[in-house]
């Protein structure tokens, strides 16, 4: 994270919870696991699969690697698994130390001096120091003074835009548009590589089908298909083709893995599961990663299935490097080693240290522990010379492939506020992440959005309605706050050209009990001939840490809702959030609702674009919305039940003929609004969805390399009166295979624009990877079986075709 005080809260946070858990660990020594059986790493692993990143291949690079790695010393190839940020160096500086920024920050108190580290060799990579004069400080220290002249490597959360900011990933991921993310990538590394940072803490490609857990907002949401092609155009974004142009970053996919299942959807939580829904779903988007490149791969804080992520061989050796290949570095995520302790699985630091580096991580991120236990683990023998040296190669490879010894310094000027020329796309991207829940006709029979010409008088309420800090969302707080375009700067810029009236009145604060701005509120809505709510969460109840157990409009939001929409006006709602908000009672009492996650710098102009109907909204809901906060968690490709409620009415309470059924007795399964869904100006309909042939042999089908095996083609058709975009979308379902399959699972999406009475045939190629599903063995194949597809605007899409895979 980038803004210094949001930071220090966040570190304070974590520490604090860290603090805890190390109490509660001393205090149950008797139940640790042993984590030997999970530890089977040995310098000499084979890799089975071919190099994931072809660049850190090299032979040339590996030469280097050779040569540079015998002239090191033991100290020397420690430092480079070692990453702080800059705040241990200032409080190590005296005059500094009592700061409050510092007094916040726990690492602080490690009192750990970055910059003599730097100048000796003893540091390979540091985080969240950004800015040209910082990290060129610390990099002169590494290149001119330390022996081996050995660049740093400064990683930084850029995670939604640098100075630029763009949707978080989860209204990115609304866009079903990865072209438009790796634009944005590319965008981010551009702006972030002249202030020095050359590798990104992104993406986050965790799933996540519980909205409670807070980070769900970092990443794609519940779907494996939609994550996997989102972690590709974040990837190519990023890295581009050639990882040693100064304006490329090395990404780093995380939190590997299957931390999106924390269980309850608390965060930090355990997670448990059968390794073929580990494959089936959590894993795809990080293997999709790694084949477009990903030049590194950050360890997760969770456990799974008894085994801490930062110290499970079977994740990092087995699946990441024999399987899939992967040639690039892995870094344990924020004090993840420390924590093992915590975890129960590691009685000390050294056997903390001893269990991460053997399963696999190569860079300790902040824990302080390889640089404090490695020298002795290997002086006795615990920890071979050669872990260590793998290790090593892995780091120096990345560096070589980054071109850093030859760039070591921030390129070109640096940038320290929004880019104008960037701002088109982040408005087009906020633009294209709105989704539009509902849009009701009012009295005159018209849909309230787009606001008509004759909504002369508009009401503005809402405490997301002025917030420039808000629009940035959890990962946006480097930014210049001035930059942002709220969405009441927007309208009263309409207002000003239309000739209209803007009312604002803020109403409450986001998570507040005083009622005292309330009136305000209502007498400018009586006043008005239409209502924008803006409401929602702020940016920091989501991220990081951000769990919640309510899933309502915080504070007293729903309250001033219900006054607002007594008034009898039009209303739209405009929800900000990072994740799904329970909106029953908006649903029912409301004409219009958008969700807007946290659109960033160009969050008002794009807002305004889509309220007037310049652009008509195209975005879909990349993350199931419930209907209440216990059906978390809530997703579309769920398993079928061996008693489905088949067509009862499960918004009533069960008769004789529903009860015995798989349901609540309380509220229905089914989402408010379901993965897919987005509503639009126009009205889009299908039709005609057929396969190519109707039959495949499955000689021809199970086979990995078999792609366009089966062609299914539906007829999409405009049949309003405006211009717009859709998102068509094709499922499927895969009847009689030897384990249940889910009831429906997205396997191909495009954008298609339309102009009325237009239509277009759309197509999907479907081969083995759509196909298949895995096996107990952890193997896809392809089973003769039946197949049903559909083609549709959401998950709910009714028009379909079937085929078989022929024995
Ligand atoms: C987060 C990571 C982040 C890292 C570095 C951790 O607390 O889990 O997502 O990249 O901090 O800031």
């Amino acid at each position: 994270m980038l803004h210094p005080m949001r930071h220090s809260a966040r570190e304070q946070r974590t520490r604090r919870l860290v603090s805890v858990a190390a109490v509660i660990a001393i205090l149950s020594t008797g139940c640790f696991a042993q984590g030997r059986l999970h530890e089977r790493r040995a310098s000499s692993a084979p890799i089975r699969a071919r190099a994931s990143n072809a660049q850190l291949a090299s032979p040339a690079i590996e030469r280097r690697v050779d040569a540079l790695l015998g002239k090191m010393t033991l100290e020397e190839k420690i430092g480079q698994l070692v990453q702080y940020n800059d705040a241990g160096y200032a409080a190590a500086t005296p005059a500094d130390a009592n700061t409050p920024a510092l007094a916040a920050n726990p690492e602080a108190h490690l009192r750990v001096d970055a910059m003599q580290l730097a100048e000796t060799g003893g540091l390979g990579s540091m985080l969240n120091t950004v800015g040209a004069a910082r990290t060129n400080a610390f990099q002169r220290a590494a290149v001119e003074k330390s022996r081996l002249h050995i660049p740093i490597l400064f990683g930084a959360d850029v995670i939604h835009g640098y100075r630029t900011i763009y949707p978080v990933p989860l209204g990115l991921a609304a866009m079903f548009d990865p072209g438009l993310v790796t634009s944005l990538a590319h965008m981010s590394a551009e702006e972030a590589t002249t202030a020095g940072v050359r590798w990104f803490y992104s993406p986050m490609v965790d799933i996540s089908r519980d909205a409670r857990w807070g980070r769900s907002v970092e990443g794609a949401g519940e779907d494996p298909y939609l994550g996997a092609a989102m972690a590709r155009a974040y990837i190519r974004g990023y890295q581009g083709d050639d990882l040693s142009q100064p304006e490329n970053v090395a990404a780093s996919v995380k939190h590997f893995a299957a931390y999106g299942a924390a269980e309850a959807g608390r965060e930090y939580n355990t997670t448990d599961m059968s390794e073929v829904r580990l494959r089936q779903v959590y894993l795809p988007p990080y293997k999709a990663a790694v084949e477009a490149g990903s030049a590194t791969v950050m360890s997760a804080f969770n456990a799974l299935n008894g085994v801490p992520a930062s110290a499970n061989a079977f994740l990092l050796e087995k699946i990441l490097r024999d399987e899939w290949g992967f040639n690039g570095l892995v870094v344990s995520d924020y004090t993840a080693v420390k924590e093992l302790i915590n975890h129960g699985i590691a009685l000390n630091a050294a056997e903390a240290t001893r269990k991460a580096i053997t399963a696999g991580v190569d860079v300790d991120m902040m824990s302080h522990f390889y640089d404090t236990q490695l020298p002795e683990l290997v002086r006795s023998g615990q920890v071979p010379i050669g872990v260590v040296d793998d290790a090593v190669r892995r780091v120096l490879r990345v560096k070589f492939a980054l071109g850093l010894f030859e760039h070591p310094y921030a390129r070109g000027v640096e940038v320290t506020r929004a880019v104008p020329e960037h701002r088109p796309l982040v408005r087009q991207a906020a633009e294209e992440s709105f989704v539009l829940l509902q849009n009701n006709p009012t009295d005159n029979g018209s849909p309230v959005l787009p606001l008509s010409k004759q909504a002369k008088t508009i009401a503005l309420i809402g405490p997301l309605a002025d917030d420039a800090n808000e629009m940035q969302g959890a990962w946006g707080g480097g930014s210049h706050l001035p930059d942002v375009v709220t969405l009441k700067d927007a309208l009263q810029t309409r207002a000003k050209q239309t000739g209209g009236t803007l009312l604002y009145a803020k109403g409450t604060e986001i998570d507040a009990a005083s009622e005292d701005g309330f009136a305000e509120a209502v007498q400018a809505a009586r006043r008005a001939d239409v209502v924008v709510l803006a409401l929602g969460e702020s940016g920091m109840m989501s991220g990081e840490a951000g769990s919640r157990a309510h899933l309502d409009l915080p504070g007293n939001q729903q309250k001033l809702l219900e006054e607002i929409a007594a008034t009898g006006k039009p209303v739209v709602l405009l929800v900000f959030s990072g994740r799904p908000l329970v909106l029953t009672w908006a649903a029912q009492h409301v004409a219009a609702i958008m969700e807007v996650w946290f659109p960033g710098t160009e969050a008002g102009n794009a807002l305004a674009d889509v309220l007037y109907g310049d652009v008509s909204p195209s975005g879909k809901l990349p993350m199931s919305f419930p209907r209440a906060v216990g059906q978390e968690p809530l997703y579309y490709n769920q398993f079928p039940t061996g008693r489905p409620p088949f067509n009862a009415d499960l918004s009533r309470p069960p008769g004789p003929d529903s009860r015995f059924v798989s349901r609540y007795i309380d509220v229905p399964n089914s989402a408010l609004f379901p993965f897919g869904f987005g509503l639009s100006y126009t009205h889009f309909s299908y039709a005609d969805v057929a396969v190519s042939r109707p039959e495949v042999p499955l000689r021809e089908a199970d086979r990995a390399s078999a792609h366009d095996l089966i062609t299914v083609t539906a007829t999409v058709k405009n049949d309003g009166s405006r211009t717009a975009t859709e998102v068509v979308q094709c499922y499927m379902r895969n009847l009689g295979a030897s384990l249940e399959q889910p009831v429906r699972s997205l396997k191909g999406f495009t954008r298609v624009t339309l102009k009325p009475g237009e239509s277009k045939r759309v197509t999907f190629d479907l081969g083995f990877p759509e196909l298949s599903f895995y096996n107990t063995s952890g193997k896809p194949v392809v089973e003769p079986t039946h197949y049903t597809v559909w083609i549709g605007g959401s998950s709910l899409a009714t028009e379909h075709a079937e085929f078989k895979v022929t024995p």
